[in-house]
């Protein structure tokens, strides 16, 4: 499989009043041609800001520091700001949480999707306008001659993300970044987004960054996982091994907390304590004042160095106990 995004050392920060702000700190990703990687992790985690990054759409204060982002043989954080406003929607887009914030409320979706065609592809507004009710039917809208006309608010929260996507792959990018795409729909309106992504990447041949807090989104939709927490990766595996043998103790956390059918679970953010804040924030393992495996095993590096990411079956994991022995004496 050839690699189609490649992350290295990705550090955004945010100069605040109380402080620096450390919300993405040395992160490490890859994506694959055509595959979905998801990005999971607790609220507060640097999900968002690291989606951000990529295509560098994080606001001020918050700033890019460090890394490199390597997408079709280029660092996007070395190339000039026309550069990515070209690449942007076209090679890589973005659908978020809340369709209708994206969508300008003022003009009718269907002018919306063909603008794309427009001013991405040359194309004669009528021909754009033919492609936008196109592409209106394939995301499954109902009357898309006439719903090509409905200005957002007349759209349901479903549909709307639903234009969100189209036009995210009008232009067939090479790479989707999703960010909490169905959270605020109806639970059986989320399966149906999910699988619309899916087929529609699939299609297109798009590889998709999932970002999500739900590991059954996760389940339903990913073919690698990588676990982010306190602005680090610390796990990255297939989604079938994250699943069946979950290695860092983080992770383990989050699949016990996952909700189980049929029984009343506690939610995700059960896990004992909480993420530091970041004045406080270790310089050891980052986990370790949460640990359950520390604290059983009374491990004492975990709270004096922090661990790299270690290889184990299928990926990695940012834990002492997986560190091979020299590492650890
Ligand atoms: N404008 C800002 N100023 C200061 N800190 C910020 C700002 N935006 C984000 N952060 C901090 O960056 C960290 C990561 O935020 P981010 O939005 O990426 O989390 P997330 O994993 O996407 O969470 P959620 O699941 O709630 O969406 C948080 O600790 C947040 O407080
Ligand atoms: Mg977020």
């Amino acid at each position: 499989m050839s690699e189609l995004l490649q992350v290295e050392g990705l550090k955004t920060h945010f100069q605040t009043e109380s402080g620096l702000v450390r919300a993405v700190d040395g992160v490490d990703l890859s994506v694959n041609e055509g595959e979905v990687l998801g990005l999971v992790g607790e609220s507060g985690s640097g999900k968002t800001i690291t989606a951000l990054s990529l295509i560098r759409l994080v606001s001020p204060p918050g700033k890019i520091v460090a890394g490199r982002v390597m997408f079709g043989g280029q660092d996007l954080l070395q190339a000039s700001e026309r550069e990515m406003v070209q690449l942007r929607g076209d090679r890589i887009s973005m659908v978020f949480q809340q369709p209708k914030a994206s969508l300008n409320p003022v003009r009718r979706v269907g002018a919306q999707i063909a603008e794309l065609f427009i001013h991405h592809r040359g194309a004669s507004r009528r021909a754009a306008m033919n492609q936008a009710v196109e592409l209106l039917a394939r995301v499954g809208i109902p009357a898309p001659e006439r719903k090509a006309l409905a200005y957002p608010h007349e759209l349901s929260g479903g549909q709307a993300q639903r234009v969100m996507i189209a036009m995210a792959l009008a232009l067939k990018p090479r790479l989707l970044i999703a960010d909490e795409p169905t959270t605020a729909l109806d639970v059986t309106i989320q399966a149906q987004i999910l699988d619309l992504l899916r087929e529609l990447c699939r299609d297109t041949g798009t590889a998709m960054i999932l970002v999500t807090h739900d590991l059954g989104v996760i389940a339903q939709t990913a073919d690698r996982v990588s676990v982010m927490y306190a602005g680090q990766i610390v796990e990255e595996r297939p989604v079938a091994r994250l699943f069946d043998d979950p290695r860092h103790p983080y992770t383990r956390a989050l699949l016990a907390s996952m909700p189980v059918q049929g029984r009343v679970a506690p939610r995700l953010g059960a896990i004992p304590g909480s993420v530091p804040p970041p004045g406080r924030m270790p310089a050891a393992c980052r986990f370790a004042p949460r640990c359950a495996v520390r604290a059983e095993r009374n491990m004492t590096i975990c709270t004096h160095e922090m661990p790299a990411l270690y290889p184990v079956e299928g990926g990695v994991s940012r834990c002492w106990c997986d560190a091979p022995a020299e590492a650890t004496t």
